[in-house]
């Protein structure tokens, strides 16, 4: 059985104060009233990591970073290695978010560098997909998807890839409070899905979490994690509130 994930994407919000108070109050929800097979993952700034990890329950809260350094070490100011995000306790990292594509120009070139230090150092990469609108709008988004794919995560071995999350995230429904049709997030989700078949076999495409990601909220998540191929979210400015967040945990 492949595990349902709902996994939050603080983005560059929360002073470092603020960030613990929502992790505790995201723990103890969770601890009270969390649904028990739903894991639970955090994606919080690179500064608020040791501290989060330090205030929560992490056999019940994975944190993750959301970005990690393309090269393993040295002379790169600025930049924060996977092994670093690895020491502080942080068990995932989310990588190839859109925002990250299109503002720091991160191409599959880097990506591949990104998600490859990532299971060296023994991080989960959420490796995040998804198209624009016009290519949407042309009916382009599976060919667009696969192709995001194939130039990056589809060239892993078959045992690195078993170990990545999937989140499919249109871009016209980030931050937009549009979110994809159920229909249309499902139908990509199981694209993807039947590709993944196609390239590494039946047995891991179904064991592959491939969330959907996308102005998800406590309104529109249980519609949305009763599909066949969602097993969970990718939640951007619904994981900033505790409540929220855990309606969406329990949105099952
Ligand atoms: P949103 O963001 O839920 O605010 O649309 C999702 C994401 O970017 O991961």
């Amino acid at each position: 059985m492949r595990k349902k994930i709902v996994a939050g994407n603080w983005k560059c919000n929360t002073s470092l104060q603020e960030g613990v108070e929502l992790a505790k109050a995201v723990n103890n929800a969770v601890a009270e009233k969390g649904a028990k097979d739903v894991t639970v993952v955090l994606g919080v700034p690179f500064t608020h990591i040791t501290k989060v990890v330090e205030n929560v329950d992490t056999d019940r809260i994975n944190v993750s970073s959301q970005n990690c350094a393309a090269e393993a070490k040295g002379a790169f100011t600025g930049e924060v290695a996977a092994s670093m995000v690895k020491s502080t306790g942080a068990s995932h990292v989310i990588l190839g978010h859109s925002e990250r594509r299109d503002y720091y120009n991160e191409t599959s070139e880097i990506l591949n560098k990104k998600v490859a230090l990532a299971l060296e150092n023994g991080l989960t990469p959420i490796y995040c997909c998804g198209e624009a609108l016009e290519i949407r709008e042309a009916n382009k988004q599976n060919e667009f998807v696969k192709q995001q794919l194939e130039e990056t995560i589809f060239n892993l071995s078959a045992e690195d890839f078993s170990k990545i999350v999937i989140a499919y995230e249109p871009i016209w429904a980030i931050g937009t409070g549009v979110t994809a049709s159920t229909e249309q997030a499902q139908d990509t989700l199981a694209y993807i899905r039947s590709i993944i078949a196609e390239k590494f076999g039946n047995e891991i495409a179904e064991a592959t979490s491939i969330l959907y990601g996308g102005s998800c909220n406590p309104k529109n998540a249980s519609e949305l994690f009763s599909q066949k191929d969602i097993d969970g979210g990718l939640i951007g400015g619904a994981s900033l509130k505790a409540d929220d967040f855990l309606a969406i945990i329990n949105a099952y």
